[in-house]
């Protein structure tokens, strides 16, 4: 058993208990209002009982249009933020360190929960509680529906939100931050020549296209405390010819790095449909060896299900693991993935079991 995955991480002035952490996954459970609900504080509360040295509570949105779904949470209201409170608490007072994954979504927002009749590859028009989505391009992801270029002014009132979404996270009580940077969302949108084709100073170069993303960095920067860390998820690359290349990428993470990034969590594809889909063990984690030259640490998710890949992943691929799927069939992954005495790893109210 790998002692490395077990052992702490100290980001800033957050010291994580282990590297074994819960990969963000939305629950389309959120109040009508976008608020946390009981699902969300039994849900991400029986995960950190499960052992995760860190919850990284799933993507939410910035603002109402920045949202994947109308069931997604957000963090731009009073009571979202009372509800987050609640849920960030119950998850440090079960032991473990609260996070959360800000969403940012562009072009792949406006669409049905995926068990819902409209599905996830169906838009939800402006008429039915939807809205009209922005992106760099007017290109739309698959079938959904076509967004807006977006304007400077659209892109101020982003940063805007960003800034307030950072502070709301911070007063809820979450020690960690984490931009969702990936999976064909704003920020990858920006960075991708197969969905950012402008001509003004936000397109052209890789270096020109990655002015909005740094940009987005940074506000969250100014609204987030110094001594928490904050993490971006970004692709390791596109899968697609024409893509974002892993050297691409790399040049990117060094940068982040100097706008105040603390660590990268890496998730590849999913920009396009047609992008190839990675499914082997431990896919994100490959690349971390590589990623590692950009100077930060680097964590992966991506077919984390068995205990032995912990040993392969940390500390020689990445630094740390987050881990999806596996957690959500069994909140207890952890603890029956380290096989240490369930005396001293498992809750104490669980004692009897044993
Ligand atoms: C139901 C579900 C919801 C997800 N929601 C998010 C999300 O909110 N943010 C995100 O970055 N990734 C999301 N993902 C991707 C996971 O975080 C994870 O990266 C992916 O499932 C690969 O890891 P795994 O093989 O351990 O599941 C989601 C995945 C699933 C299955």
């Amino acid at each position: 058993m790998s002692d490395m995955a077990w052992s702490p991480l100290r980001l800033r002035d957050i010291t994580l208990p282990n590297r074994v952490w819960l990969s963000p996954m939305c629950q389309y459970s959120a109040d009508p209002e976008g608020a946390p609900t009981d699902w969300h504080v039994a849900h991400y509360g029986s995960r950190a009982a499960g052992g995760v040295g860190m919850v990284m509570v799933e993507c939410t949105g910035v603002a109402p249009d920045m949202r994947t779904t109308t069931r997604d949470l957000g963090i731009y209201t009073p009571e979202q933020v009372a509800g987050h409170r609640r849920l960030a608490s119950a998850i440090a007072s079960i032991g473990s360190v609260p996070a959360i994954q800000l969403g940012v979504a562009g072009r792949k927002t406006s669409h049905g929960v995926p068990w819902g009749n409209a599905g996830s590859r169906q838009t939800v028009p402006p008429g039915e509680g939807g809205w009209q989505p922005l992106a760099p391009s007017a290109l739309p992801f698959a079938g959904l529906a076509v967004p807006a270029e977006m304007t400077t002014r659209d892109g101020s009132r982003i940063l805007e939100d960003m800034v307030l979404a950072a502070r709301n996270a911070d007063r809820a009580g979450y020690q960690v931050l984490e931009l969702h940077g990936a999976n064909g969302y704003l920020f990858h949108e920006f960075l991708s020549p197969l969905a950012n084709q402008r001509s003004d100073e936000w397109g052209g170069s890789l270096d020109r296209r990655m002015r909005f993303p740094l940009e987005m960095v940074r506000a969250l920067r100014t609204g987030w405390p110094e001594d928490k860390p904050l993490l971006v998820r970004l692709p390791a690359e596109d899968l697609l010819t024409d893509g974002l290349t892993t050297d691409d990428m790399i040049t990117v993470a060094a940068r982040l790095g100097a706008e105040g990034v603390d660590m990268l969590d890496l998730s590849s594809g999913a920009l396009v449909p047609e992008a190839r889909r990675l499914t082997e063990p431990l896919h994100n984690a490959h690349y971390g060896p590589a990623f590692r030259a950009a100077g930060l640490p680097v964590a992966a998710s991506g077919a984390v299900s068995e205990p032995h890949h912990l040993d392969e992943a940390v500390p020689n691929l990445v630094d740390a693991v987050l881990v999806g799927r596996a957690m959500l069939r069994d909140p207890y992954w952890p603890l029956r993935a380290r096989g240490a005495d369930p005396f001293e790893s498992w809750p104490k109210q669980y004692h009897r079991a044993f």
